[in-house]
């Protein structure tokens, strides 16, 4: 089957949005992946079809194979397998296909070809049919989240109450997670800044040749391609740093950098107006938290901005009795009652599916409405 065979035909956003609530918590709750994390940038999750071919992968799912998101589809997992690996992974790939959910773990190679062992939840994305619908258009298509396993779960020491094991084991888990994006950010910075200076270095060094030898014209243009050399590189810098952490908020504060958000976004599309209402202080919001709410302001707003075509948006977050609200409403074109085209499957990111994975693994909730006459509502709540 070609990769842009859709088998999410019928497929729905909100069938999507429940193969992740789903996933969520068959992932939480399977005893033989205890304590493994998920990297801190936000999950690497895809679209897959049964046979094991992306339909679909969301940023940091590309970038833990090092592809851009449009370059894994089509891609099949097993020919990403090592030699070795390839019959338990078809073994696993062609286990009961209506299964709701499967949790494995293989080796996959990314790009550079070095191998990573991996853990994949896999969630059947069951969409809702009505009877005259072609049933066998929807067989099949699988949420896969990926994930690095760390090592076994250490055992109790003699005499360790059970609690404070299970604290050293947080402890443990978040100290390899660190380490893990230490080591994916090197990775960033080598083959990202790295390269990108060491080509500006030699475009000046054959400047700097070219006006030995007489030719100013020539080193002219040589240094007029290095300029824009150095602005590519100065973006990408900038790119890495906002995936780590916003800049904004670590200047500005949460609720500050939020209204920074709304202000950019107003500028960026004519006749649109966004409003912030905020009644909590930087303070009440724990660190932890910030990075979240930012982001998944940041990506209800982008939405906004590329799909919804609406004219207002407002934007609150606020104290509830549990905790902490924010929401997103906008008065745009809705998308509750479309169904995801076969399009949307392979260019469609994982953008609200990552944000409701983000939400819920802090604990937190996230709901959205969408209507055709009123819009859409993004809300995210976390528990304090
Ligand atoms: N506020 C909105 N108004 C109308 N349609 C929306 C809105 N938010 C999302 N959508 C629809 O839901 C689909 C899924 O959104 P999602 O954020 O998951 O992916 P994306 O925005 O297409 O890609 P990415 O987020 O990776 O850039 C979108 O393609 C769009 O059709
Ligand atoms: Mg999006």
């Amino acid at each position: 089957m070609p990769a842009s065979q859709p088998e999410g035909r019928l497929l729905k956003l909100r069938d999507l949005v429940e193969a992740m609530r789903k996933l969520g918590t068959a992932a939480r709750l399977d005893p033989s992946q205890g304590g493994s994390v998920t990297d801190a940038r936000g999950a690497a999750l895809a679209i897959l079809s049964s046979d094991g071919i992306f339909l679909s992968a969301n940023r940091s799912a590309a970038a833990l194979f090092g592809y851009a998101s449009n370059e894994l589809v089509g891609r099949r997992l097993l020919d990403m397998a090592p030699e070795h690996d390839r019959a338990s992974l078809a073994a696993h790939l062609s286990a009961d296909p209506a299964r709701e959910f499967h949790s494995f773990t293989t080796r996959l190679a990314a790009r550079n070809g070095r191998p990573t062992l991996l853990v994949l939840h896999r969630q059947l994305i069951a969409a809702n049919r009505t009877p005259d619908q072609d049933q066998r258009a929807d067989q099949g298509a699988q949420l896969t989240l990926f994930e690095e396993p760390l090592s076994p779960e250490p055992r109790l020491a003699d005499g360790a109450h059970p609690s404070e094991a299970a604290a050293r084991n947080r402890l443990k888990y978040l100290m390899i997670g660190q380490q893990r994006e230490r080591q994916r950010l090197a990775a960033d910075l080598h083959d990202g800044l790295g390269q990108a200076l060491t080509l500006v270095k030699l475009m000046v060094e054959d400047a700097r040749m070219r006006l030995r030898r007489g030719q100013a014209e020539d080193a002219a243009q040589k240094l007029d391609a290095t300029v824009l050399q150095i602005r590519e590189t100065i973006g990408e810098m900038r790119q890495i740093c906002g995936e780590l952490r916003p800049l904004a908020l670590e200047r500005l504060g949460l609720p500050a950098a939020l209204s920074t958000l709304c202000r950019r976004f107003e500028r960026s599309a004519e006749g649109l107006a966004v409003s912030f209402h905020c009644e909590v202080d930087d303070r009440d919001v724990p660190e932890h938290l910030k990075a979240d709410i930012f982001r998944v302001a940041q990506e209800a707003l982008n939405n906004i901005v590329k799909h919804a075509a609406a004219t207002e948006i407002r934007l609150a977050l606020r104290r509830i009795e549990t905790g902490l609200l924010l929401t997103v409403q906008d008065n745009g074109t809705g998308y509750d009652t479309r169904p995801l085209s076969s399009e949307d499957i392979g260019s469609t990111g994982l953008g609200l599916t990552g944000m409701q994975h983000r939400v819920e693994s802090q604990g937190g909730a996230l709901s959205v409405q969408s209507s055709g006459t009123s819009g859409t509502l993004v809300s995210a709540s976390w528990t304090l």
